[in-house]
């Protein structure tokens, strides 16, 4: 789909479907949409009038266009309550109007700015926002089905999509954030991509090969360790996990360099697990159903260094990815068997479920090893964070404010909400271990936290934040932006952190 800017009058601008917007509870629509209903003779009005339009989030109205109207055809999409207007329901409404539209089977797709002027968000913003709620919105996962039994809708594309802004100043600044958006989402289609690869496809080497590629596309190097190599580094953690299973592990390092002057660089680490059965520690079936997820962290990271590397900020990023299964063959590591981690600290397993702590304990050694800083490591961590924060909001964890404020404020801006969780020294008294330096479980409470305090401890006091993705990874329904399945979560934060890190 290409999209584009365009500056002049909406009413006269031609395509097959026009898409305007409207806050709840207005009467009578101004601005652009306000323009459209007087060409249309007021119908737009008049649904309104008869209640049959309200302006609720998510809702859409089609209608004909002709007459005084250019455009063959008029979706109206609601924005919501005006006062909770922002980035995130512009994203919201722009895949709302353009699944609508691919509904209607019509490739050229117009779009009056949504949220510029009485929305409040400027040009730039707004039509960042709809380019990357349009992409994220009409994003399909259908490789796998055969031709008769693919979705129909999907049969016409959208090919081409034009935002119409009112003057020349306002369609370049359009123009930019189309530019953002575009990258930002096509990134995270690449991470839902991943995610939703079935395991028996996406293995660790799949996943190595996938990121090599990425990686050679925009000039970034990458370095895949393989079971050797991971052995000569002493990953006794990665190694314990990935001994149940039939298919090695792959340790992937992809290295984005917009400071070559400069020896800092930040680590983006991204839990690998293409495959979660929980071990010898069995998942139930409906709790291992969704369990090609458990990648998601890596996704992330490796299409970031996407978007990244096309953004150019000027900052040192490595992405490092631990990738293993978790499977339970009769080599597979035991409940109370103890390792050790790269560092040389021993843990004790007491539940091999718990499964991506001993692969990231190992990344977090690698990256600490190497002098990195910050860390960010994301990961599909706890059904714990899930209980806790549902789909709605990943859990974060820092011991270091200004960096978790700078994790928090790009969460926000990507609309991936994040809510900072406790990570008191008391909690980790539930992972003492009796015999070992530290265990791989606590009790049955605070299971969020005293995972991330897991972590924490291969820090070596290296600034760190976590985010715990278990809940909002993976969506079972179509949500807002969100279809069904992988969600590309944590893409668009770590790009905003990577920006704004360069700003200094
Ligand atoms: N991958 C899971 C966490 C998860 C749960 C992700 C639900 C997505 C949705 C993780 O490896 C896991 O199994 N965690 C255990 C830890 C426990 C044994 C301490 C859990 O949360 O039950
Ligand atoms: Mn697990
Ligand atoms: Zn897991």
């Amino acid at each position: 789909m290409k999209i584009k800017a365009v500056a002049g009058d909406i009413a006269g601008h031609k395509c097959e479907a026009l898409i305007v917007n409207l806050f709840e509870g207005v009467k009578k629509p101004g601005g652009a949409t306000g323009a459209v209903d007087s060409a249309l003779g007021g119908a737009i009005s008049k649904l309104i009038a008869r209640g049959e339009f309200s302006g609720r989030k998510g809702e859409t109205a089609a209608l004909p266009g002709g007459g005084k109207l250019a455009a063959g055809r008029v979706i109206v999409v609601g924005l919501g309550k005006k006062e909770k207007f922002d980035a995130e329901a512009a994203r919201a409404a722009a895949a709302a109007g353009m699944v609508r539209a691919r509904s209607m089977k019509v490739r050229g797709v117009g779009a009056a700015l949504t949220g510029a002027g009485s929305g409040g968000l400027d040009p730039e913003t707004a039509a960042c926002s709809f380019a990357e709620g349009a992409i994220l919105g009409l994003y399909k996962f259908d490789k796998y089905k055969t031709k008769d039994a693919k979705d129909k809708t999907s049969e016409v594309g959208i090919s081409e999509l034009a935002i119409v802004t009112n003057d020349a100043a306002a369609a370049r600044a359009a123009g930019k954030g189309i530019k953002l958006g575009e990258i930002l989402a096509n990134a995270a289609n690449a991470a839902r991509d991943l995610v939703n690869e079935p395991p028996n496809v996406l293995n660790p080497a799949e996943l190595a090969s996938r990121a090599r590629a990425m990686a050679r596309k925009r000039g970034l190097k990458t370095t895949v360790f393989g079971k050797k190599d991971i052995e000569r580094m002493k990953m006794g953690a990665l190694l314990a996990v990935n001994q149940g299973s039939v298919n090695p592990p792959a340790f992937i390092v992809i290295e984005y360099k917009g400071d070559p002057k400069s020896k800092k660089t930040a680590a983006f680490v991204g839990k690998g697990i293409t495959f979660d059965s929980g071990g010898l520690s069995l998942k139930p079936p409906n709790s291992m159903e969704d369990m090609k997820s458990d990648m998601s962290g890596a996704a992330a990271a490796i299409e970031a260094m996407d978007a990244i590397s096309q953004l150019a900020p000027k900052i040192n990023i490595t992405a490092i990815i631990p990738a293993t299964e978790n499977m339970p063959d009769g080599g597979a590591v035991r409940v109370g068997d103890i390792v050790r981690a790269m560092n040389g600290r021993a843990i004790e397993i007491l539940n091999t479920d718990a499964e991506g702590r001993l692969i990231l304990a190992d990344a977090i050694c690698y990256a600490v090893s190497k002098g990195m800083s910050p860390i960010v490591d994301l990961a599909t961590l706890t059904g714990a964070c899930v209980v806790a924060l549902g789909s709605v909001r990943a859990g974060l964890f820092s011991t270091d404010d200004k960096l978790a404020a700078k994790v928090e404020a790009a969460a926000e801006l990507a609309g991936e909400r994040v809510w900072r969780m406790p990570t008191d020294d008391d909690y980790k008294e539930f992972i003492k271990s009796d015999i070992a330096d530290i265990k791989n479980v606590g009790n049955r409470y605070a299971g969020a936290t005293t995972g991330s305090l897991f972590l924490e401890y291969f820090t070596d006091g290296t600034p760190w934040a976590h985010l715990d993705i278990a809940g909002t990874a993976y969506m079972d329904k179509k949500t807002g932006y969100y279809v069904k399945g992988g969600t590309g979560t944590g893409v668009r934060t770590l790009v905003r952190l990577a920006l704004d890190m360069a700003r200094g």
